[in-house]
């Protein structure tokens, strides 16, 4: 008697396995549980056991019912939790499973932001390489080997630093270097801006990242003036952080632009820096291979991750990358 409880409860738990329905389980719980079950049977005829054999079988036959009872109803609970059975199958108004959404990174948003305000304004989009030849990081930008400007852009340079050409490669240090790329390429006129990574060797704090984006932008044609450029910025601005947005630019020192500045926003009661900017410089031009004496232009760089900090009121760069879904999923 005792093993053939034991046989049936094996059987019960394989079959158990197969149920995913709410008729297999109601099939499954009429078979092995209900009123004309095996295990029934065998508690009904108890009476007709000896006062020993009554006791062990008795009990078991009560535990394995218990059990038994026991594993329908976890099985039950996960199927429905995994399929939808149960109740939710025939209940058409509960509410159903939560799916969780991916998002966008701040940072992809503020450039999509970034993008559509310079689009309005007439900009093309372009990319560079990250891992970068010294040539256009440094030389074409008129920043030569032994420039104290170097020490500027502290860089992450890649094992192998030679190429097959004999050049020395890096992760480059800022989107500068897609300015050269883009004039050897392509005539004036130039409206241009480049999304992307950049990296430098330098500790990380609250306010630097040794990996983090950059928004270069170029724009040559003939006749182009500082005026320009403080106009497209100033536009620029006022998309990103409103139309009434106070800006200020002040001298600044970048090899590759003549005069160079840095903007800041007045932004809640005080002046942020969140760009630099200059005209392009003549030696840039002539790296470039433009001999035109009317060109001129202007270009800029600015910091995605600086932008989103201000506008969210973000105090650590360090969140952006981080991956704690708790600073990313208030975006
Ligand atoms: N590349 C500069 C930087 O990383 C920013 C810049 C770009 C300045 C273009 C002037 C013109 O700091």
């Amino acid at each position: 008697m005792i093993e053939k409880i034991e046989k049936l409860k094996i059987k019960a738990e394989n079959d158990l396995k197969s149920c995913v329905s709410d008729k297999d389980f109601e099939d499954w719980r009429v078979n092995y549980l209900g009123r004309k079950s095996e295990l029934s049977d065998i508690l009904k005829n108890i009476k007709n056991l000896d006062q020993e054999q009554k006791k062990v079988v008795g009990s078991l036959g009560n535990k394995t019912r218990i059990e038994l009872e026991g594993k329908l109803k976890d099985t039950k609970n996960r199927i429905s939790g995994t399929i939808g059975t149960s109740k939710s199958s025939e209940d058409y108004s509960l509410p159903s499973r939560h799916i969780s959404m991916g998002k966008l990174h701040p940072v992809t948003l503020t450039l999509r932001e970034i993008r559509k305000a310079f689009v309005s304004l007439g900009f093309q989009i372009a990319e560079g390489p990250e891992i970068e030849l010294d040539k256009y990081n440094f030389d074409m930008l008129n920043i030569p080997e032994d420039h104290p400007a170097r020490d500027m852009w502290d860089t992450m340079w890649i094992d192998e630093k030679i190429n097959k050409n004999g050049e020395k490669m890096l992760l480059r240090t800022h989107t500068s270097p897609v300015q050269a790329r883009i004039m050897e390429n392509q005539d004036p006129p130039i409206r241009v801006i480049v999304p992307g990574k950049c990296y430098r060797y330098e500790a990380t704090d609250s306010t630097h990242e040794w990996h983090f984006y950059q928004v270069e932008g170029l724009a040559v044609d003939k006749n182009l003036t500082f005026s320009d450029l403080k106009g497209t910025l100033y536009e620029f601005a006022k998309k990103m952080f409103g139309s009434e947005t106070k800006i200020r630019f002040r001298c600044d020192y970048f090899p590759f632009v003549e005069p160079g500045v840095d903007m800041s926003i007045y932004w809640e009661g005080k002046w942020l820096e969140i760009l630099g900017a200059g005209m392009v410089h003549p030696k840039v031009f002539e790296k470039a291979g433009y001999k035109d004496k009317n060109l001129s232009g202007f270009a800029f760089g600015m910091g995605p991750e600086r932008i989103a900090m201000i506008k969210h009121n973000i105090d650590d760069i360090r969140l952006f990358y981080s991956n704690d879904l708790r600073f990313l999923e208030q975006f």
